[in-house]
């Protein structure tokens, strides 16, 4: 028998709206900015081939154990975590969880809306004809030029944050469903068309070779730790996101299918923009590694040079914006959600507090690619010598915050929930399926994050 609870916040209106919206949550910044240039910094095949590896053995998995503590819980992580618990007769302390997803999502949103803040900006440049004709060099100092600027970046960081924190004002239903339907297909077409276009640079083999042929030797333990969190990150895994968008959903629908297809979604999305960029990055004699600035040195090189490039330059970069967008919403909806239960405030009250929170923590990130660009906090441990602010903030939360929420969720859907209940809300039965899905939760998962993270706390010490 399923559960009864229904959420205060509304459900979903159908399957296809939660798939939506699931989806729109995990295709982001995540898949078309920070996939091609960690991929890039890390070797190319090899970091990507591990990178799939998560995302069948542990992305998909712990989604579905996400999305199920989500709607048996139909609240907030923090009071999903905290009535789950009760209910399985174990530790209130699990509520904790709830929380640190809250944290993790306010951290991971103070520099998405940074970066998305950079996306807005290119709209205007590829649109106002500023690219066209562009050789690489001019590319890149538009690039720097914007980057170097810390006004230009708050303007555009304010701006992002405004739009985000409205949809969230206005609630699941009229906020979140609609951006969705429309936009994710024209962004995939869009793809489909850069990669269209990579296929003519003359160096697509050079692009697909690099990105598909692993070559185990140009990845090291932080760059598999670099796999695993990015693998986490693209899903919206490990801290709650997609759980409070699991209790949104409605009772009848397969918990396992549309984890499957939103995580296929979101693959595919990532590599097609891997094969769009890496072409580019060749032809031209780029740079793969060249970080965080990738894909704002290299596709607008595409759209400089094809017919009517400003218009789909500008496109391109609206459809990135709101790809960000439906990413950015999921990010505080934990916090708006546990503001109205538990602080009594309405839904537009709770999102202007939690989006100045943001906001104001978000000039940490704005600084780091301008008057603070010299500030290394650890500059005495060997893999962050060189790091920002932001890229500290990147790595505390995608490689350790996020696996460790995940294994977390993983540990209390398995080892902690009675197996009728996991049963009972995946419901697909007790038969194959279930058991390969308890297997891969129990033992794989918790395994595999420990390992990985072992691996890397070793690499650090040994060169710290
Ligand atoms: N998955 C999004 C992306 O790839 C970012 C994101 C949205 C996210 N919600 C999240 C990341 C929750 C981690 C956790 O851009």
């Amino acid at each position: 028998m399923a559960t009864v609870r229904a959420s205060i916040h509304g459900q979903w209106s159908t399957r296809l709206a939660f798939i939506l919206a699931a989806t729109g949550s995990a295709v982001g910044l995540g898949n078309i900015w920070k996939f091609p240039y960690i991929a890039g910094e890390n070797g190319g095949g090899a970091f990507v081939l591990v990178y799939l590896g998560c995302i069948a053995i542990i992305g998909i998995p712990i989604m579905m154990s996400e999305v199920m503590l989500g709607r048996r819980g139909r609240q907030s992580p923090i009071n999903t975590m905290h009535t789950l618990a009760s209910e399985e007769n174990v530790s209130p302390h699990w509520k904790w969880l709830g929380w640190a997803g809250v944290v993790s999502g306010f951290l991971i949103l103070s520099y998405y809306s940074v970066i998305a803040g950079w996306a807005l900006a290119y709209v205007f440049r590829t649109g106002s004809g500023l690219i066209t004709g562009q050789t690489a060099d001019g590319i890149q100092s538009i690039f720097s030029d914007l980057v170097s600027d810390p006004e230009r970046l708050l303007a555009w960081h304010t701006i992002f944050m405004v739009m985000t924190m409205t949809v969230v004002a206005r609630g699941v239903r009229s906020g979140l469903e609609r951006a969705v339907r429309l936009l994710m297909p024209a962004l995939f077409v869009l793809l489909i068309v850069l990669v269209g276009y990579a296929w003519n640079t003359g160096s697509f083999d050079q692009g697909v070779d690099f990105l598909f042929t692993p070559d185990f030797s140009k990845i090291d333990a932080d760059g598999v730790l670099t796999a695993m969190g990015h693998a986490f990150f693209t899903l919206s895994l490990g801290m709650g996101a997609i759980m409070v968008y699991g209790s949104y959903l409605p009772d009848n629908v397969s918990i396992a299918k549309t984890s499957i297809a939103v995580s296929a979604m979101d693959t595919l999305v990532a590599l097609l923009a891997g094969m769009a960029i890496f072409p580019i990055v060749f032809a031209n004699g780029l740079e793969p590694g060249a970080g965080p600035g990738l894909i704002f040195q290299t596709l607008p090189i595409a759209f400089g040079h094809m017919d009517y490039g400003a218009f789909f330059g500008m496109l391109f970069f609206i459809l990135l914006v709101f790809a960000a967008w439906t990413s950015a919403i999921s990010l505080i909806e934990p916090a708006v959600a546990w503001l109205v239960e538990n602080r009594g405030m309405n839904r537009v009250f709770a999102s202007a507090v939690a989006g100045l929170a943001t906001w104001l923590f978000g000039l940490l990130t704005v600084f780091s690619f301008n008057i603070w660009a010299d500030v290394k906090l650890l500059s005495g441990i060997k893999v962050f010598q060189d790091s920002t602010i932001f890229d500290l903030l990147d790595y505390l939360t995608a490689n350790i915050m996020l696996p460790l929420g995940g294994l977390l969720i993983a540990v209390f859907a398995v080892w902690q929930m009675s197996r009728n209940s996991s049963v009972d809300e995946l419901s697909m039965g007790d038969g194959f399926f279930y058991k390969i899905w308890r297997f891969l939760v129990k033992y794989i998962t918790p395994v595999a994050v420990f390992i990985v993270f072992l691996n890397a706390v070793g690499i650090i010490d040994l060169n710290g």
